[in-house]
């Protein structure tokens, strides 16, 4: 028996001999050579079968072999400068672990509809791989960059008794008591009382909206990564997301270099973003561009994707667009001391047209304030907790969300953020 090898560390093997275990992506053969395209989901190499080398049965089975066959493929690693990783096996061996008949996702293009169908099937493919793999890098580089600044991970519920984040967009089912129950539109009233326990805390979960929009932005379920840290205001939260963000992007440029090449990601502008100074601008100074450059776009709403996109080519960094109309935002949002109209809170947009990916603002922490937000909406005693967090000692705070899947899909370069997690929940689609 040879040594198993995987293909991420295949460079560990050069000239040995080696069994790697996977399924057939795709092959190419004419009548003296056979090319594996061969996958054993840490990247893809070639296996190359000759002919004239193997014995004969060796020879027809991999010319046999059908896509998405399982195998294990044995065989002599070779530097290889023509390879996209350097590598090539000469195949000495092959064992068919189980045969596929009909893999329904073949090398033609498919429609997306009949992709999202066959998702489970999808992730397989080179593209969705490095996705997947991106992710898993981007929750690896922000865990790291919280951990070694001194915050404290912290688990909010999902089951809540009442909305976070507005009440148009819940998701509501039946706890056990007989009570409404909604799934969290976000951890963050929890996670305030976490900063009071902790200093500096973050949650990261999933969360839910059960919004109908049909956008390349939105889904239904999404994973956001929520800090919350006592004794910091607005301008420090801004400094804190910005430090995230650039030690993110810098982990995946670092960690990713094979998957940012096969999605084929020009890297130029996120090295930008690591090397370059995030520009602050207030909301009214961007609805000021936006009107100058003759959007008809009145003070007082929310951007539009073409507002957002049409802001950060203006700059081509991320921005933050800060102190938003308080009547627009939400009832937690301290206001600006030098204006109360406006809040000490912003949204960080991603360029080349991904737009917002955070959420963040200082908390109002004062009592009686707080007392007069829940009067104006009108809140139930389901809140109450949250309210007495502003009476046995509150404290300046702030905090923000970081919207995972969009912050990826900006990463990446993808036009969807369905492609972004393996199984996506999406408008209307409960399936697979
Ligand atoms: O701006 P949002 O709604 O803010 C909050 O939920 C705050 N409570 C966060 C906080 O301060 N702790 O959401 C934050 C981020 C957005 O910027 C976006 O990246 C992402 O979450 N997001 C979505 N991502 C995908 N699909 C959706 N429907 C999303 N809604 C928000
Ligand atoms: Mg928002």
């Amino acid at each position: 028996m040879t040594v198993k090898a995987r293909i991420e560390r295949i460079g560990e093997f050069v000239d040995q001999e080696v069994t790697l275990e996977g399924w057939l992506w795709n092959k190419r053969s004419s009548g003296k050579i056979a090319f594996l395209n061969f996958r054993d989901g840490t990247g893809f190499i070639q296996c190359v079968v000759v002919k004239q080398d193997v014995p004969e049965e060796l020879f027809e089975l991999a010319k046999g072999l059908s896509q998405e066959s399982s195998i294990r493929v044995t065989g002599l690693v070779r530097q290889e400068e023509r390879s996209q990783i350097g590598y090539e096996i000469t195949v000495t061996g092959i064992e068919v672990v189980s045969r596929t008949e009909d893999y329904p996702i073949t090398p033609k293009e498919h429609g997306v509809d009949f992709l999202l169908d066959h998702r489970h099937l999808w992730i397989r493919s080179p593209r969705q791989r490095a996705i997947l793999k991106i992710r898993a890098e981007v929750i690896k580089g922000m865990r790291a960059f919280f951990d070694e600044n001194g915050f404290t991970q912290v688990d909010p519920p999902v089951l809540t008794p009442s909305s976070a984040e507005g009440t148009t967009n819940m998701f509501e089912t039946e706890y056990v008591n007989g009570e409404s129950a909604y799934l969290s539109q976000s951890g963050q009233l929890y996670m305030e009382a976490a900063a009071m326990a902790l200093g500096r805390v973050y949650s990261f979960g999933p969360t839910f909206r059960a919004e109908k929009s049909k956008t390349r932005k939105h889904m239904n379920e999404f994973w956001m990564i929520e800090p919350e840290m006592a004794y910091v205001g607005h301008q420090e939260n801004l400094q804190i997301q910005e430090a995230l963000v650039k030690y993110t992007i810098k982990h995946i440029l670092d960690n990713c270099k094979y998957e940012l090449k096969t999605l084929e990601r020009d890297t130029a502008p996120l090295e930008r973003v690591v090397a370059e100074k995030f520009p602050i601008i207030t909301y009214a100074e961007a609805v000021k561009i936006l009107q100058e450059k003759g959007h008809d776009f009145p003070y007082g709403e929310d951007f539009g994707a073409p507002h957002e996109t049409e802001l950060t080519n203006h700059f081509d960094l991320p921005i933050f667009v800060e102190k938003w109309p308080a009547n627009i935002k939400a009832f937690y949002m301290q206001p600006d001391p030098e204006n109360p109209d406006v809040i000490l809170g912003a949204d960080l947009l991603a360029p080349e047209g991904y737009g917002e990916i955070v959420g963040g603002s200082e908390r109002i922490h004062d009592y009686e304030l707080m007392k007069q937000r829940f009067e104006h909406e009108n809140f139930d005693e389901s809140y109450n907790w949250y309210l007495e967090l502003r009476k046995y000692g509150s404290v300046p705070h702030s905090g923000f969300g970081i919207g995972l899947e969009r912050t990826i899909a900006w990463i990446c370069g993808i036009d969807h953020i369905r492609e972004t997690i393996m199984i996506p929940r999406t408008l209307y689609r409960l399936y697979p």
